[in-house]
């Protein structure tokens, strides 16, 4: 059985995907973070921009769809996430790692760093380094969750894992990056931040779309995707979740999330 990590959760795009699509459907209040992202930042469309942690680079990818036409750089980790990037028209992938970027200094008008800064081990090395690659006057934009997203569909899976003996891997996670210490990050890398947090929910008012999506955070959970318990967790969970709805009609199964946006300009 191959041990669940960062390595393997990025190696398929499909969780990521599902989890995406669940906030997109099932927020309790309409919110687009990459609207967030390009609002805080308000690019004029020509400006050079290294996305860090792109994943497949859909960010990129609406980027050059919707008319920007400075230089778009993603660089992700994960193999499969360079590769399917590098389908992405316009975009150049990268594979390289936050806190060592395989970039030229100062080359960048801005730098994102969308939804990943969690996974770093050491956040002040991975904000230097994004503010090493930007440009005196460019723009770094950073977004993190709020402690505690999704807590209850998280521990719902992660209760079952542990009936059989499963528990979160070290080290997908670094729990110290929250919205509630970001701005101070980025005021001791950068000297000036500007902070906007966006709070929601989950909402789901059927049991299809829940199981999906706690399905999606099995990883990080300790559940791999060759584990021989993956099955009858997942028979588990549906099980759980579908008397959860029928012992609560008419009730939606919230659970609370957010997420903040920090913006930071490079000071000569
Ligand atoms: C939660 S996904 C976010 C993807 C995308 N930025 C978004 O907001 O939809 C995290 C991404 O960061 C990548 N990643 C994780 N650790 C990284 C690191 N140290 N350096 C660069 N990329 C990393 C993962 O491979 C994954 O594609």
């Amino acid at each position: 059985m191959t041990s669940p990590s960062l390595d393997t959760e990025y190696a398929d795009l499909t969780p990521l995907q599902v989890r995406i699509a669940t906030h997109q459907r099932h927020s309790e209040n309409p919110d687009d973070p990459v609207a967030a992202v390009l609002t805080a930042l308000g690019l004029t469309g020509s400006e050079a921009l290294a996305d860090i942690g792109c994943a497949a680079a859909g960010f990129l990818a609406h980027l050059r769809e919707t008319g920007h036409t400075g230089r778009l750089v993603g660089v992700d980790t994960s193999p499969t996430m360079v590769a399917a990037a590098a389908m992405v028209a316009g975009v150049t992938a990268i594979h390289g790692e936050a806190g060592k970027l395989p970039l030229q200094d100062a080359q960048f008008d801005v730098c994102t760093a969308r939804h990943m800064l969690y996974h770093v081990t050491d956040p002040l090395v991975a904000l230097s380094g994004f503010r090493r690659i930007t440009r005196p006057g460019g723009m770094v934009a950073v977004t993190v969750n709020h402690a505690g997203a999704c807590h209850r569909t998280h521990e719902l899976v992660a209760a079952h894992a542990r009936n059989y003996g499963l528990t979160p891997p070290q080290g997908m996670i670094n729990h110290t990056v929250t919205s509630e210490n970001l701005s101070d990050m980025m005021q001791d890398v950068f000297g000036n931040t500007t902070i906007e947090a966006h709070d929601n929910a989950l909402v789901f008012d059927q049991p299809a779309p829940l199981i999906a999506f706690a399905e999606a955070l099995f990883t990080f959970c300790g559940i791999a995707a060759d584990s021989p318990h993956r099955v009858q967790i997942l028979t588990d969970i549906t099980t759980d979740i579908e008397q959860w709805f029928i012992a609560h009609p008419n009730q939606l199964w919230r659970d609370s999330k957010g997420y903040t946006v920090a913006t930071s300009i490079i000071n000569g």
